[in-house]
């Protein structure tokens, strides 16, 4: 063990990359035997990863690239060979999209079991597991030998911040077949891959099974608007601002967008989708990329603009890539309802030729996939810098780790580093420190964020966090929203019982109830649904509240602007 670090935790106040080197001539200084080093390098070595995953170099695989666009029937395919097989797994982005494969497998009479961070559904019982499981990406297990395994959504291996389940999916699955389902901007790099592992691999390509044609008109007002239109835009300002000018217009709408639970989201799906329900029109972000079926006629894209995180995890304002802008404009159009040729077009006039500039540019194919450390790995390091916090020993983990950057990059730790930052001071064993940085909690919202804290400490008093207790801290019983604020803050309390679901699952014993939980959190969903159903009563009830949240401040100015 060596022992560096007091200065360590001192030094990296500033960014690493900067300081790192004047660190490592400072501590030689302090401490000539700063023999851990090479250890350090050693352990954060991560060029090989293929090698991490015995078993699967044990076998020869045989890769199937089913490589299409939205509404090609890739995924179809891929999911037809799963239920035909002895034993598979379905990896795939979301819950939703799991929760459908599980639904159709077990449908089908192919006994299915759902796997997700919050979930475990058995087709038989929990002592006898199926030989199939639908799962997200990042629980797929590595260890289990199956006959077919899907990966869906391949391309995502390029996600900055879940990349690398992906890639531990697609070099570790213990499966004789595996089926790749996404965009053929990932072919080149699998390809490559395969190379280190040995595996041979298959290219199908497919094509769109309905016409998609551009409009050479935007739409330019809301008058316009048609049945089976669907708005994209990438704020809720936007959605709420959408919502009401419709609903001024005597149009009912339906509206969904990333931070609803997905019984909300499915209820808002089935409502617009419902040929006899008279709400015609939907009002989305991109949440409507992936995982829902939606008989959209045609896309509107009210703006190509997107908050996005860069490497450095700072948020930018950029134009959508030609990935996402096909991604969204192929949800028009579906293959087998009253709207199978789909249309896309833009709101305003000069964002029509933006559109058509940025999807038919040629999708840059993808270079490196993601990587990021382990559990394992990160307590070596702790081993050998007892003294360094979380947040620290992740920094020293990134920039000394060694990658084979032609090939892989690093993904992006903040979300993992705010977490650890934010629970320093809470007394916790690393392991159980580290598990709680992983969980896929909303960062941006204070009520989770108080929560998590919550639970930290409740944990640390080796308090179990049973459900009274739960229920003082989110106010249970809820009730319906009155307003917009009511109706954000419910969401987070769904989140709060997310992160409660989530760690049951690593923490059985601390987090007891549940079962209780994930009843009330079907509960909530329902509250919420009741809120989203009445989501434009909801915006006129803030022009009285104007000052309640930062979220609904465009829509009070909006009110401002239109009183004068
Ligand atoms: C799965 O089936 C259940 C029960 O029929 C239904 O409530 C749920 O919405 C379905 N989920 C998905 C994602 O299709
Ligand atoms: C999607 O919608 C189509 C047409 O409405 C329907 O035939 C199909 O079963 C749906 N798929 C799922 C998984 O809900």
């Amino acid at each position: 063990m060596c022992h560096l670090p007091v200065i360590f935790c001192f030094l990296f106040t500033g960014h690493v990359d900067d300081i790192f080197p004047y660190f490592l001539r400072h501590a030689r200084e302090v401490f000539p035997h700063l023999g851990c080093m090479e250890d350090l390098k050693k352990i954060s070595d991560l060029r090989l990863p293929a090698n991490w995953y015995p078993e699967a170099r044990a076998i020869e695989r045989k890769i199937i690239f089913h490589a299409g666009p939205t509404n090609s029937g890739k995924t179809y395919h891929a999911l037809q060979r799963f239920l035909m097989s002895k034993s598979g797994v379905y990896c795939g982005p979301l819950k939703l999209l799991a929760a459908e494969v599980f639904n159709k497998s077990n449908a089908e009479g192919t006994p299915c079991d759902l796997v997700t961070g919050e979930e475990r559904r058995y087709a038989k019982s929990e002592e006898t597991t199926s030989d199939h499981a639908a799962c997200t990406v990042e629980m797929t297990s590595v260890n289990i030998p199956y006959e077919v395994a899907i990966i869906d959504e391949i391309q995502m291996i390029k996600d900055q911040q879940r990349g690398w389940a992906w890639t531990r999916a697609l070099l570790g699955l213990c499966a004789q077949e595996i089926h790749l389902c996404g965009e053929a901007s990932a072919i080149d790099l699998v390809r490559e891959l395969m190379k280190v592992t040995g595996d041979t691999m298959e290219v199908r390509k497919y094509k769109r099974l309905t016409k998609l044609t551009y409009l050479d008109k935007p739409v330019e007002s809301f008058d316009n608007v048609r049945d089976g239109d669907c708005f994209v835009c990438f704020s809720k300002n936007d959605i709420y601002y959408i919502s009401r000018e419709l609903e001024k217009r005597g149009k009912q709408v339906a509206v969904i967008y990333g931070g609803l639970p997905p019984g909300t989201k499915l209820a808002q799906a089935q409502k617009f989708n419902d040929p006899n329900d008279p709400c015609k029109i939907m009002v989305a972000t991109d949440a409507i990329g992936m995982g829902l079926n939606l008989s959209i006629k045609r896309v509107i894209f009210y703006s190509l603009v997107k908050p996005t995180l860069n490497e450095k995890g700072e948020k930018e304002m950029d134009v959508l890539t030609p990935s996402q802008a096909l991604q969204i404009a192929g949800r028009a159009g579906r293959y087998g309802t009253h709207f199978e040729n789909g249309e896309v077009t833009t709101y305003r006039r000069e964002d029509l030729l933006l559109l058509k500039d940025v999807t038919s540019r040629i999708i840059e194919p993808i270079e490196q996939a993601g990587l990021h450390p382990t559990a394992d790995q990160i307590e070596l390091f702790a081993y050998h810098l007892p003294h360094s916090t979380l947040s620290n020993l992740m920094d020293i983990f990134v920039t000394l780790s060694q990658l084979d950057n032609d090939y892989y990059f690093m993904c992006n730790v903040d979300d993992f580093k705010f977490l650890a930052d934010m629970i320093e001071h809470v007394p916790l064993p690393l392991r159980v420190r580290y598990v709680f940085c992983c969980s896929p909690i909303p960062k941006k919202q204070p009520f989770v964020c108080t929560s998590f804290l919550k639970f930290a400490r409740q944990f640390s008093q080796n308090e179990p966090l049973t459900l009274s207790w739960l229920c003082k801290q989110i106010g249970w019983p809820l009730q319906p929203p009155k307003n917009l604020s009511d109706l954000v803050h419910l969401e987070s309390v769904f989140d709060v019982l997310d992160l409660y679901l989530w760690l049951s699952y690593r923490f059985p014993d601390m987090f007891p109830d549940v079962n209780q939980v994930r009843y009330m959190q079907q509960e909530l969903d329902s509250i919420i649904q009741i809120g989203v159903y009445n989501i434009t009563s909801l915006l006129k009830a803030i022009k009285s509240d104007c000052s309640t949240a930062v979220a609904i401040s465009l829509s009070c100015q909006q009110g401002k602007k239109n009183n004068h």
